[in-house]
Formats: structure tokens, sequence, C-alpha cells
């Protein structure tokens, strides 16, 4: 009779939440809102400049979810994204611009280059939003970046870009948001007071407890609103307007312009950089 060797037992791995979810989605659900950054910047372009804008440029686009809502608000909208990700950008493809229709699919162009030399003249409105330029460390490299938008820019075009600020961001802290099927961990790792230097992650958790740790990583300087408003008027746009929601208890939550932020631990603001 053949002896037959008992096989060891295969450990299964249980499938956790985490392992099947998708970072990319995640982080479109926890932080991004494209309809109401679309929104915000169609009409200030046209309270600032008293007309449509048409032309616009979504820098460090990632998925480009920006591009695509843009294309789908009018038929004569144009929308450029630009990452250096690769990865992103397909995702953002099979996503969101291969369900536009075929006429919206054509106005959208994604490329895979660096903002600080991509070149694509006559541009009404580029967004750099989620704080993404904080990448360019040093006062150079980011006027060199504010110099190109300014390029890309038509003779009225509007750059738009946001911020945050308050005492909290310049605490090492986690901040969990529950976003119902999964919670938002916004982690900010250490910040260097000599150099600005501001490390930052994000975090996805599961009901299973379950964990993506550093889904994003963030390694930035922390500017200050004063800082940006003078490189961009440095960089040679003629004016700079700074919006944030208003303070008092009944205001919405509209974006207004404003000449005063009050020292509030966290506060969010947008900035119109006028060419
Ligand atoms: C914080 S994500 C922003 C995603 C999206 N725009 C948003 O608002 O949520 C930053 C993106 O910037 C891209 N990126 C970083 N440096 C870049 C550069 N020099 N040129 C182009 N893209 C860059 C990264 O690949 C990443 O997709």
């Amino acid at each position: 009779m053949r002896n037959i060797e008992e096989k060891p037992k295969r450990r299964v791995k249980k499938k956790t939440l985490a392992s099947s979810a998708d970072r990319h989605e995640l982080y479109e659900l926890a932080v991004q809102c494209a309809e109401a950054e679309v929104d915000f910047v169609d009409d200030e372009f046209e309270s600032l400049r008293g007309r449509k804008a048409r032309f616009l440029k979504e820098d460090f686009c990632g998925s480009a979810q920006v591009c695509s809502e843009w294309v789908t608000r009018r038929s004569s909208n144009q929308a450029i994204g630009v990452d250096l990700d690769n990865d992103v950008m397909t995702w953002g493809t099979d996503r969101h611009i291969s369900n536009l229709q075929a006429a919206q699919k054509k106005r959208v162009k994604l490329v895979c280059e660096n903002v600080l030399t991509q070149s694509s003249l006559g541009q009404d409105i580029i967004l750099a939003m989620n704080f993404s330029y904080w990448i360019f460390k040093q006062r150079s490299t980011l006027k060199k970046y504010f110099k190109q938008a300014l390029k890309n820019l038509s003779s009225d075009g509007v750059f738009f870009l946001d911020c945050f600020g308050g005492s909290d961001s310049y605490r090492v802290t986690k901040e969990k948001t529950d976003i119902g099927d999964f919670k938002y961990i916004w982690d900010q790792a250490s910040y260097n007071a000599v150099t600005g230097d501001f490390q930052c992650y994000i975090h996805f958790q599961f009901p299973d407890r379950s964990k993506i740790q550093k889904a994003f990583s963030y390694d930035w300087r922390l500017w200050s609103l004063p800082e940006i408003q003078e490189v961009l008027l440095e960089s040679g746009f003629s004016d700079v307007r700074v919006y944030a929601q208003p303070g008092d208890e009944d205001a919405s939550e509209e974006m207004v312009p404003v000449r005063q932020i009050d020292p509030d631990l966290a506060w969010i603001a947008y900035i119109a950089a006028l060419k």
C-alpha cells in the first residue's frame, strides 16, 4: 500500500476590506468634490472677467475629475489635464473619461508631463487644487511654476489655487473622518519650523479594522497665505484675490472674497491670481 503523505494545511489568507479597496476611489470619495470646484471657478471667472470661460487646464490633475466635469458643462468647453503619474491618469480615463459622451471625450486631453515646463497656451482657467503645488519647496521653484502658469493663460486668464492654514496646521496630529463605509485619516506626521518641511499621509480604515496605511504621501512645504500671494505678484500676476467661508454662524459654506481670516485652528482658502 502506498503511503500517502498528508499535505500540510495551507493557511488561507482572509480577504480584508482594505485588500479589495481601490485607493483612488476612496480618495475621490473622501477628498475631492469636482462639481463644487468647477462651480466655483466657472462663476468666479465670469464675475471677474465678464465672460464665460472655455479653456480649462487642470494641473496636478490626478484622475482628471475636474477635466471630465468641465466638458459636461458646455459644449464649447475644452479641458487639458497634466500630471506626472501615468497610472492615476489611466485610472481616471477608465473611471471618468470613458463615461463621457463621444463628443465630450474629444474635448479632453490628458498629458503626462511636469507642470513646471508643460506648455499649452491660451487657457482661460488654470487650477492647482488640493495644495498640490506645495510639492515645490523652494521659492525659486514655486516662482518658476507660477510663471509657467501665467504664460499658459489667455490674456484675461485666471489661475485658481487653494491653501490651508491655522494653528492646527503646525501640529503633528491625526484627524479621522467617517465617510460611511470607511474612515479617512489625515496624518500630519512632521513639521520642521526651520525649513517649513511638512510630511503628511492619507490612511484609510475599514469596519473590519483593516487599513490602507500611507495610501497617499505628501512631502510638502507648508506655505503661508501671504507668501503665496507675494510670489504670485512677483511672478507677474496683476492682482490676487482670496476667498474663504465667512466666519458668522448662519453663513453658507460658499467661498466669498475676504480681506481677513480670523486666527482659527484651521481654515481653507481659495486664491484667484489674475493675468
Ligand atoms: C494631491 S494630488 C492632486 C489630485 C487632484 N488634482 C486633487 O485635486 O485632488 C497631486 C498630484 O500631483 C502630481 N504631481 C506631483 N508633482 C507634479 C509635477 N511636477 N507635475 C505634474 N504633476 C505632478 C502627482 O502625481 C499627483 O497625482
